[in-house]
C-alpha cells in the first residue's frame, strides 16, 4: 500500500519546537510510518526555501513554494516578490506553485492585496505551465472567479471544503480535488459530499499536518502518516478497499506533480 501526502508543512514552528528531532525527526518518523512520500509545502519566500532544503536531503520529499494569503503581510512589492519566487520555482523537485489563494476568515486581513497576489501567482503559474495548490478559505465565490478566468492553469483544490456542485465544476475543468482530516469528523457534510461525486482519478489525499488532524487524533499535533485515516474515510464513502484508495491517490498524486 502506498500513501502519498500531498500537503504537509514538516518545517512549522510546532513540529521544530514540540518534536523530537525537529523537522528532520519528523520526516524521518513519517516514513517509517506508512508514507511513501510528501510534498512540503511553501507559504512564503523563507519557508519555500526551507521547502527545496528538505526535498534535497529526502529522496522521498517533494517541494511548492508560493504565498499564501496569510504572508502577504510579509511583502509590499509584489513583481519584486514573484521574481524571487520564480527562481525557486525552476529547481527541479519543486512540483507546484502553492499554496495560494483567498482567505476570508479574518477579517483584518487586506482582500485586495490577497487578490492581487493571487491573480499574479496565476498569470505566473500560466507561464511557467506549473499546476497550482489553491487555499480557499471562506471564499469559493470569488476561488472561481479566478479559476474561470485562467483555464489553462489547473491543480489541486487543497483540503476541500467547498460543494458537492463546485466540486463538479473544478472536475470538469481538469483540477484535483485534495481531501484531509476534516473529513473523518461525522458532522463534516461537504467534503463527504464532495467525495461522493468525486471521480476517482481526481481524488488526493492530505494531512495538512501539522494542523487539521483527524479523529480520532483531533486537539492534537497532525503527521503525515494519519493521512491513512483520511484514505479510510474515503474508501468507505467509495465502497472501496483502503489499499484501493490508497494506491489510486498515490497515482494520482504523481499525475497532478508531474512525478516521473
Ligand atoms: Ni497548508
Amino acid at each position: 500500500m502506498k500513501l502519498f501526502d500531498t500537503h504537509a508543512h514538516c518545517d512549522d514552528m510546532r513540529i521544530q519546537n514540540e518534536f523530537e528531532g525537529g523537522t528532520r525527526g519528523y520526516i524521518r518518523h513519517q516514513l517509517e510510518n506508512g508514507v511513501v512520500n510528501i510534498v512540503n509545502i511553501g507559504t512564503n519566500l523563507d519557508n519555500s526555501k526551507v521547502s527545496i532544503g528538505l526535498c534535497e536531503e529526502f529522496d522521498e520529499v517533494y517541494a511548492s513554494c508560493g504565498i499564501h494569503p496569510y504572508d502577504i503581510r510579509f511583502y509590499d512589492d509584489i513583481d519584486a516578490t514573484l521574481l524571487s519566487l520564480e527562481e525557486l520555482l525552476s529547481h527541479k523537485k519543486v512540483v507546484a506553485l502553492g499554496e495560494i489563494g483567498l482567505d476570508y476568515h479574518y477579517e483584518d486581513s487586506d482582500y485586495k492585496k490577497q487578490m492581487d497576489f493571487f491573480i499574479k501567482q496565476m498569470e505566473l503559474a500560466k507561464r511557467l505551465d506549473i499546476p497550482v495548490i489553491i487555499h480557499d478559505r471562506d471564499a469559493h465565490g470569488d476561488c472561481m472567479d479566478v479559476i474561470r478566468r485562467f483555464p489553462e492553469v489547473t491543480g489541486i483544490f487543497h483540503s476541500y471544503s467547498g460543494s458537492a456542485e463546485m466540486a463538479r465544476e473544478l472536475i470538469e475543468r481538469g483540477w484535483y480535488i485534495s481531501f484531509s482530516g476534516p473529513i473523518t469528523y461525522k458532522n463534516a457534510k461537504k467534503p463527504k459530499e464532495a467525495c461522493a461525486i468525486c471521480p476517482l482519478d481526481r481524488i488526493l489525499i492530505e494531512t495538512d499536518a501539522p494542523y487539521l488532524p483527524p479523529t480520532p487524533y483531533r486537539g492534537q499535533m497532525n503527521h503525515p502518516c494519519y493521512v491513512i485515516k483520511t484514505a479510510e474515510e474515503i474508501a468507505s464513502i467509495k465502497g472501496l478497499t483502503l489499499e484501493e484508495i490508497a494506491n489510486i491517490t498515490y497515482e494520482n498524486a504523481t499525475k497532478v506533480y508531474r512525478i516521473k
